[in-house]
């Protein structure tokens, strides 16, 4: 697939197959991801692999209760209590495989850095047929000292970017986007 059909095709997957993606690919994946530009090269970022259907699926309900409970301060997503609250909503949809992406806080454009690094990964693995979705909902819980400490992540690391990863069982849809707003400023 060539990169522009990648970055027009490429969409948001939630609904996956079971099947599981190989070590060798997941790896290649990140390597790839990791050729991303950051700030003054620091590579600041620190992949965690999370994997495991039962765990994934306790996983997603931390990460619900943890949002419902600070609700109150997140007026942006109050509209999402409902699907939040629903016990049969899978914030990682299913998918077998969910990368975090930490970075190195000391590192002064991180948060550029690792999202860099997941967009990367988002089309490469669009690339190889692998579908993923980046879960802004799992960003808190995940992020907090008490799950790093579960992922042995150093406490200078802060979560940026959790991406989830596998097979589609559908064909995504096309997707829409705005005109872009756009100036040129010619002197
Ligand atoms: C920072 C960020 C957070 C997101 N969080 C979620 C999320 O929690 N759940 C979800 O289903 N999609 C999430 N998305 C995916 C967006 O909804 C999606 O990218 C957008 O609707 C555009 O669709 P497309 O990716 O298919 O082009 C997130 C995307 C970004 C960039």
């Amino acid at each position: 697939m060539e990169l522009l059909e990648a970055i027009r095709t490429r969409r948001s997957v939630r609904k996956y197959k079971n099947d599981l993606i190989p070590e060798q690919i997941i790896k290649e994946l990140l390597e790839l991801a990791a050729w991303a530009p950051s700030g003054m090269n620091t590579q600041p970022w620190l992949y965690i692999v999370v994997e495991g259907k039962d765990y994934l699926k306790t996983l997603s309900d931390h990460c619900k209760s943890y949002i419902l409970e600070a609700m109150e301060a997140l007026p942006a997503i109050q509209s999402y209590r409902t699907t939040l609250s629903n016990p049969g909503f899978d914030i990682f949809y299913g998918a077998p495989v969910l990368v975090l992406i930490f970075g190195n806080k000391n590192a002064f454009t991180y948060p550029n850095d690792c999202s860099m690094a997941a967009l990367n990964l988002m089309l490469t693995a669009w690339e190889r047929g692998i579908g993923s979705c980046w879960i802004g909902f799992a960003r808190a819980y995940c992020g907090t000292p008490e799950f790093k400490e579960e992922l042995k992540v150093p406490p200078e690391y802060q979560l940026v970017a959790p991406v989830i990863l596998g097979y589609p069982a559908e064909p995504p849809g096309q997707g829409s986007r705005k005109e872009i707003k756009v100036c040129f400023h010619r002197k």
